[in-house]
């Protein structure tokens, strides 16, 4: 299957089977051309870092109703803000994320930076959500790596090497996949194709849409990747 092919085959997936989150555009809206809030895919990444989709749902919608922009959050008193993110944990990221609205309030007008280059300038902005907001929000065809797209890559390409060692060669694989276009769209199929369908265990290979280019599925032992090291 070719590279293009495969990248098809996920987007009519995703077209089929996207997750409804609070911090996604709806396929109606999507269709009608809304772009997504660079804000509000900023605060999702950052809270979704070491979280899960579950759990922040309910923290995303209390920080929009309390802190709706960007410039608002930038207005918060720190001691608000830490205690609307108490239970998420890693306080680090609540800190950064108050500098951060700070930063872009006051030197970027308000206004997030439109390159995932210039996204990493900021506060608490590493390559992954650099990669990821410069996808989601501006489709920047930028390679968004995570434990579920390393875990997808593994599989697909039947890498042998363990991580961390083989992370260099699954971005070249994620990066060789990643289309031109509907690059925000493309980046959210891969997370929910390994939230959903090539999870940990038991992946439901049956129903995936890259089933046939996989080689894991081919020979059955899609669950043994990624590899681990032998202890
Ligand atoms: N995990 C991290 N970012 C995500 C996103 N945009 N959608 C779903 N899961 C995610």
């Amino acid at each position: 299957m070719k590279q293009n092919d495969m990248a098809s085959a996920l987007l009519d997936w995703y077209d089929r089977h996207a997750r409804t989150l609070p911090w996604r555009v709806s396929p109606a809206d999507r269709l009608a051309g809304v772009r997504p809030d660079p804000y509000r895919v900023w605060l999702s990444e950052i809270m979704l870092q070491q979280t899960t989709v579950t759990t922040v749902k309910p923290y995303f919608e209390r920080f929009l109703s309390i802190w709706p922009t960007v410039n608002d959050l930038a207005g918060a008193q720190d001691d608000a803000v830490f205690a609307e993110w108490a239970g998420l944990g890693y306080y680090a990221r609540a800190r950064n994320l108050v500098k951060c609205a700070r930063v872009v309030a006051r030197d970027h007008g308000g206004v997030f930076p439109v390159t995932s280059k210039a996204l990493l300038d900021l506060p608490g902005i590493g390559p992954y959500t650099a990669a990821a907001v410069g996808a989601i929000a501006f489709d920047e065809p930028a390679t968004v790596l995570d434990g579920n797209v390393e875990r997808v890559m593994s599989r697909l390409f039947r890498v042998e090497m363990p991580l961390p060692a083989s992370k260099e060669s699954l971005r070249k694989h994620a990066s060789d996949l990643t289309p031109q276009a509907r690059a925000g769209d493309y980046a959210q199929a891969v997370m929910d194709l390994g939230a959903t369908i090539c999870t940990p265990r038991s992946p439901a290979c049956g129903i995936c849409p890259w089933s046939a280019p996989c080689l894991a599925r081919a020979a059955g032992d899609a669950d043994s990747y990624p590899r681990k090291t032998p202890k």
